[in-house]
């Protein structure tokens, strides 16, 4: 029986998908792409598949993969629950782009290349969506025009439904006009040239309770996106873990050399203790369990488009269970006037990490 109360009408897919999503990244476990950091450490693929099968139980029916999430562990795990699904009850996302190969990714015939083992993967035999996951299209953008042209072929032979690509995780559509030198102009203006000829039906975008807030006049990715029918989906709406209050700065974790956080500014002692000190009022007021942190996160971000799902990582059943069953009832529009001006502190924060980040 399901236990997500509700679902969403994914824009221009024309069908219902649940308003939490199975977030497969972090099943590939850790992994490393040309000698980078790419995957979550300490994963263990048996707990990790009984956390896919407690996400089905619980009724998910949206599964977001990679081809390159655990360098095709995740697909694969993913195959071993859909072998036991009904296709057409559930939304199946992957994507091309990062898995390192001869051939630049998105060379047409690495992508179908890498398309044909995603479904041998998925064991499936098309996909309902299928992401640019990396922005990099060569020297010059040489391999965009026909990497697109072969994106909509595959559309074309009905192996893929809907293109999707990323969103930048800050960005308004008044600064791709600003100077190329300051970075959020130049990412937007990236961006926003992709996009025109990408022409996806779906975004994915970073949004949580950090995620900064726009100036009146300013127009967001969810903003542009309504006004163009493209569908959004949320990513990352529990930061990673952060928001959850699992890491604590007095206990900062370590992490190995195929986990993509030892390079993630968020996850340095002095980042932890700054989410620490600024979620001190949420706790206060809501609690500081797993719980309560993990309704507060993914309410949150659910309230921010009535048809924008969540897709939440999970490493095990224990995890996507809490995570799931803490949903409870929406915050009223007071409580999130509340956590924007309580998180103000911290929200100005990370926008500064992020940009020094940037500059670096
Ligand atoms: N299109 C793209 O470019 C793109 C980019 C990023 C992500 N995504 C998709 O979005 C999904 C969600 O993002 P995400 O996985 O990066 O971040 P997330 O959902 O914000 O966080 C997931 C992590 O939070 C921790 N967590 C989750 N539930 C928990 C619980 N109940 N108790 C304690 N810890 C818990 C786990 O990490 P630990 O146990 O290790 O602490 C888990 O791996 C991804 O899996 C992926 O499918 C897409």
């Amino acid at each position: 029986m399901s236990t997500i109360p509700e679902t969403r009408y994914l824009r221009g897919l024309g069908r219902p998908v649940s308003s939490l999503g199975a977030g497969c990244w972090t099943i590939g476990g850790a992994a490393t792409n040309r000698g980078v950091p790419i995957g979550w450490d300490g994963v263990d693929s048996a707990r990790a598949f009984d956390g896919l099968l407690r996400a089905h139980e619980l009724g998910v029916t949206l599964y977001d993969t990679a081809d390159v999430y655990g360098l095709g562990h995740s697909e694969r795990l993913l195959g071993r629950l859909l072998a036991h699904v009904p296709r057409h009850e559930v939304t199946v996302s992957s994507k091309v782009g990062y898995f390192a190969s001869a051939a630049h990714p998105y060379a047409a015939e690495q992508m179908r290349r890498q398309l044909e083992r995603t479904l041998r993967h998925l064991g499936i035999d098309y996909l309902d969506l299928y992401f640019f996951h990396s922005t990099d299209f060569g020297e010059g953008d040489q391999y965009l025009a026909r990497a697109v042209k072969q994106m909509r072929a595959f559309v074309e032979h009905g192996l893929v439904r809907a293109i999707g690509m990323r969103a930048p995780h800050t960005f308004a559509l008044e600064w791709a006009t600003g100077p190329s030198h300051d970075h959020r102009c130049h990412e937007a203006a990236r961006f926003l040239h992709l996009y025109q000829k990408i022409r996806p039906d779906v975004l994915t975008v970073r949004y949580n309770l950090l995620s900064p807030l726009y100036a009146p006049g300013e127009t967001d990715v969810f903003d542009l996106a309504k006004a163009q029918g493209v569908a959004v989906i949320i990513k990352q709406a529990l930061g990673q873990g952060i928001l959850l209050g699992t890491h604590h700065p007095d206990h900062p974790r370590t992490f190995g050399r195929g986990d993509h956080r030892r390079q993630d500014p968020t996850f340095t002692p002095e980042a932890l203790r700054e989410v620490h000190r600024g979620l001190s009022p949420v706790r206060e007021r809501y609690g500081a369990t797993v719980p309560d942190m993990a309704r507060l996160a993914l309410r949150y971000a659910l309230a921010r488009d009535p048809t924008v799902p969540v897709l939440v990582g999970f490493r095990d059943a224990e995890q996507i269970n809490t995570t799931i069953t803490s949903l409870g009832e929406p915050l009223a529009d007071d409580e999130i006037t509340w956590l924007r001006r309580s998180l103000a502190p911290l929200r100005d924060a990370f926008a500064a990490r992020t940009a020094k980040h940037h500059v670096r």
